[in-house]
This record gives C-alpha cells, structure tokens and sequence, in this order.
C-alpha cells in the first residue's frame, strides 16, 4: 500500500467511525491509552500547561484538547484526517475554529513555526503514513526547548495474541510493514504500522528531539472497553504486558 492509499483508507475509515457514533477507548486525555492505572492526573506529564500553546496531531473531535483547556491552555491548535472529527472540534471551541485543520499530520500544512510548547498525539501516531516526515513537522512546529508528547499502543503488546487463555507471540516484533486492522464491532479498516521502539526513538533522534522520559505504565484488569469485548485489548495480554507506550520527547536546541 502506497502513502496515498494508506491516507485514503484512515480518512474514510474515520469519517465512518465519527459518523456511526462509535466512541474512541480511553484514548483521550487524561487517559493515555486502554486499561491504564495512571492518567495525567496521576503522571503529570504536560506538567506546565497554564497559559501554553498546544497542538494536537490526530486531534479527533478535540476531546485531549478541551482536558488542557480547562486546565489553563492559552491556545488550541488541531489537526486531523478526518473532517467530520474537525466539524466537531470546531463547533465545541468556536474561538478557536481556524486552528482546526483538517489533513495529514505529515503533510505540510499551514501551521505557525516555532510557536507550541507542547505537541500531543495521543493514539494517532501510529496512524501516519510517514513518523519521519510527521516528527520532522512537530520539530518544526514547536519552540525551542518545547515538548512533544505521543503515546501509542505498545510494540511489544501488538505482537501478542491469546490462544487457549495463553498468551503467545503472534505477530514478529520485527514486521514494520502496515497493516490493515478492524476497528469497533462494525468492522471498519484501518492501515497502521508497529513500529519497534528503537525506529521510533531513532527517527525522533534524526528529526531533532531527544528523550525526555518513556512510560510503561501499569494496567488495570479489565477486558472489556467502555462495554464493548475486543479481540485486541485483552485482560490476560495487559496482565503481561503495558498496553501503551508514552513517550515524552524535547526539541534539541
Ligand atoms: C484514536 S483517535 C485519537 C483521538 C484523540 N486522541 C482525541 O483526543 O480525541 C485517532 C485519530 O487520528 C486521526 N488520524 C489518522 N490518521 C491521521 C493522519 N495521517 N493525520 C492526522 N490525523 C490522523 C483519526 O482521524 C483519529 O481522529
């Protein structure tokens, strides 16, 4: 699957999602991914947040981004695939509607330089079609000595699968080739990529950030997302294994 078709195939399997109602899964701040213990309450990651400029990438309807202005954020800034997710963005912060930008957070896209002091994607990055081309953006993005924060579903914990109640490595940790996964009890496709921590570290290294602090937070057990069972989010996997990775990055200066 070429770039193109991998953009193509999240915008419509997004606009499908927000259109069918279906609920993101605690994948919005202050949660930082499925079954976690701790959320940013807990961890105070964004620890400055008052009066900050902040951009979401894979923003969503804005759900991350009304968390941190309610807890002082100046500016808001988002940007997502999905225009039906940005319609609602911009009807809940009407101050702030021209900040919502629908497209790909790793094309170019009309953004002030040298302005944030926090990036956030919380469960999006993985859904770029290019984390060279996307980090590079947020890099230039940010202000010196700014933060970029991602969290994503572990490398370790996709490759795991449950047979029997067993819990077995089903998938290499190796194959960073997209995929195509199934979303929600309606089954839409998604293309994402797993990609193991040290591509993930390397090429945030090569597009101009070093590393702040990484979480692997503890999990609750739980195996069921807001109601609904999934096959991927599982009680025996998180058992063994952290669901999510956060990763908080700095700008180089
Ligand atoms: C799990 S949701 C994240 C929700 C978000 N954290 C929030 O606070 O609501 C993933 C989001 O990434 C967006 N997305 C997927 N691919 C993208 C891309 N290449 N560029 C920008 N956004 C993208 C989707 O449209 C979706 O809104």
């Amino acid at each position: 699957m070429n770039s193109q078709e991998f953009i193509e195939m999240n915008k419509k399997g997004w606009n499908d999602l927000i259109k069918a109602n279906k609920p993101f899964s605690n994948t919005i701040l202050p949660e930082y991914g499925p079954f976690l213990k701790r959320n940013e309450d807990d961890i105070n990651i964004l620890n400055n947040v008052k009066g900050a400029k902040i951009l979401d990438m894979g923003c969503g309807e804005g759900g991350s981004l009304e968390y941190l202005y309610n807890k002082g954020a100046l500016e808001i800034w988002g940007i997502d695939i999905s225009e039906e997710q940005i319609k609602k963005a911009k009807s809940k912060f009407p101050q702030f509607k021209d900040n919502f930008i629908v497209g790909p957070m790793e094309s170019e896209i009309n953004i002030p330089n040298n302005y944030f002091d926090y990036i956030i994607s919380i469960f999006s990055i993985g859904y770029t079609s290019d984390l060279y081309k996307t980090l590079l953006n947020a890099n230039k993005y940010l202000k010196e000595d700014g933060s970029l924060v991602i969290s994503w579903t572990h490398p370790f914990y996709y490759c795991l699968g449950v047979v029997d109640d067993k819990v077995v490595v089903s998938k290499s940790y190796f194959d960073e080739n997209s995929e195509i996964i199934t979303k929600g009890p309606d089954k839409v496709n998604l293309a994402q990529k797993n990609l193991m921590i040290s591509t993930i570290i390397n090429t945030a290294t090569e597009a101009g950030f070093y590393v702040e602090k990484m979480y692997e937070e503890e999990t609750i057990m739980k195996d069921d997302v807001n109601g609904y069972k999934s096959n991927f989010w599982k009680k025996e996997k998180t058992i063994n294994c952290p669901s999510t990775i956060i990763i908080k990055f700095r700008k180089l200066n």
